[in-house]
Parts: C-alpha cells; sequence; structure tokens
C-alpha cells in the first residue's frame, strides 16, 4: 500500500519541547534544563494519568499544572508574568532543521500531512504559524475528542478524519509511548529517535527507526 496520510506528534518530534529551556534559564539561572525536564516528564505523567482515569483536561491546562508542580518542587517562586512567559515558550518553540525542507518535499509530492498532537488548537496553530508551517501541513489535535493518545479512541479519530485505509498511514513520532499506541492501533510508524535510545521493551517494533524527519521521504 502507498503511503497517503503522513502524520505527525507535534512536541519532541516537529518542535524541541526542551526549547524552553533558556527563558527558564533567564527567569532561574542555573535551573533552566532541570526545569525543562522535570516539567515535559511531569507533563506526560499528568496526561496520562487524566486519560487513565476518564478526567480530561486540556493540555493547556495540564502543561501549566506540570509546571506549577515543576517550580513547586524546585522551592523556586514565581509569580503570574514568570508563569506567563514560561507558558508563552511553548508557542514558540524552536522547530527541528531538517523539518521545514522534509515538509517541503513531501508537499511537492501532493502528499497529504497532518500534525496529530496532545496539544490543544490554542497552543499549535500560533506555534506552526510562527515556525512558518502551516502553508505545509494541517493540524488536528486531540481536544476535538477529548481522548489523549496513546489511547485508541484518539488514534480512530485521527484516521475517521483523514479518511484513508489504516495501513495507508505513516505516523511519525520521536515519543516511542506514542509509537507504541499507533503502531497497535495499526498505522505503519516511523520513530524518529533523536536522542539515540533503546527500543522500549513493550512489544513493539516500529515499521522504520530514523535518526531525524529527513529520512521519511525514503520511504
Ligand atoms: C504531542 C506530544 C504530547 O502529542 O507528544 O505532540
Amino acid at each position: 500500500m502507498t503511503i497517503k496520510a503522513y502524520v505527525y506528534d507535534a512536541y519532541g518530534t516537529l518542535f524541541d519541547v526542551h526549547s524552553v529551556a533558556e527563558k527558564a534559564e533567564s527567569l532561574y539561572k542555573g535551573k533552566g534544563k532541570e526545569i525543562s525536564e522535570q516539567w515535559r516528564k511531569k507533563q506526560l505523567e499528568y496526561f496520562m494519568l487524566h486519560q487513565l482515569t476518564g478526567n480530561y483536561k486540556p493540555f493547556s491546562e495540564v502543561t501549566k499544572n506540570a509546571l506549577l508542580y515543576t517550580l513547586k518542587n524546585l522551592s523556586l517562586s514565581c509569580n503570574e508574568d514568570d508563569l506567563h512567559d514560561l507558558m508563552n515558550a511553548y508557542l514558540e518553540l524552536n522547530v527541528y532543521e531538517e523539518v521545514r525542507e522534509t515538509l517541503q518535499t513531501l508537499k511537492n509530492k501532493s502528499k497529504k500531512q497532518t500534525i496529530y498532537s496532545n496539544g490543544t488548537y490554542e497552543m499549535l496553530k500560533p506555534l506552526v504559524e510562527k515556525r512558518e508551517l502551516d502553508h505545509l501541513l494541517d493540524v488536528l489535535s486531540v481536544d476535538d475528542v477529548k481522548q489523549y493518545k496513546p489511547s485508541p479512541i484518539a488514534y480512530k479519530y485521527a484516521l475517521e478524519t483523514l479518511g484513508v485505509d489504516r495501513n495507508e498511514v505513516l505516523f511519525m513520532s520521536s515519543n516511542f509511548w506514542d509509537i507504541t499506541g499507533a503502531a497497535s492501533f495499526g498505522f505503519r510508524t516511523a520513530w524518529i529517535n533523536r536522542a539515540g535510545l533503546e527500543v522500549d521493551e513493550l512489544g513493539i517494533k516500529p515499521d522504520y527507526i530514523f535518526h531525524d524527519l529527513s529520512e521519511i521521504v525514503t520511504v
């Protein structure tokens, strides 16, 4: 089957979530990297718990709560301005250097391309516009269905929206939990293993493992 839809996770795959460390470092000298790492870890934990307990909250709220916990856990005070500035950093994340050219190459081949993210539209659309990717791909958020990836319901919604067959989708993520969900649902998967990690012991083998996004044009 040829690939008719290229579907991309956002945070960690197209955009570097840890680019928030720069703003964090400017506010809390010497703590930027630690804040970013704890913030992302807690964000993942929180949305997974919201999903497992059937208590959906929008990713913007989850991300803010994860930040509040992180600063409290590190005994760092924050005022409303600090909070706003750090949350705003999520709207200006760096895009990985090979992304724009890769998306353009596939657009030139008339391939359907969509972000599918746990992020909300209020988080994703400004970011995609800021990084000038909005003419290259569509944006789809789990907030439409109020179910987080890696729930099969979340991927089912994406498939119904795309209007193609399950195995005509190539799903790309740097997050192995996302690859596990997409592969279990029946999508073809490319793990964008930017960090050079080992394959997790989850009984899932991605169809492709690439170091960055540029290699997907070879599929
Ligand atoms: C995303 C992050 C949570 O869905 O991986 O974009």
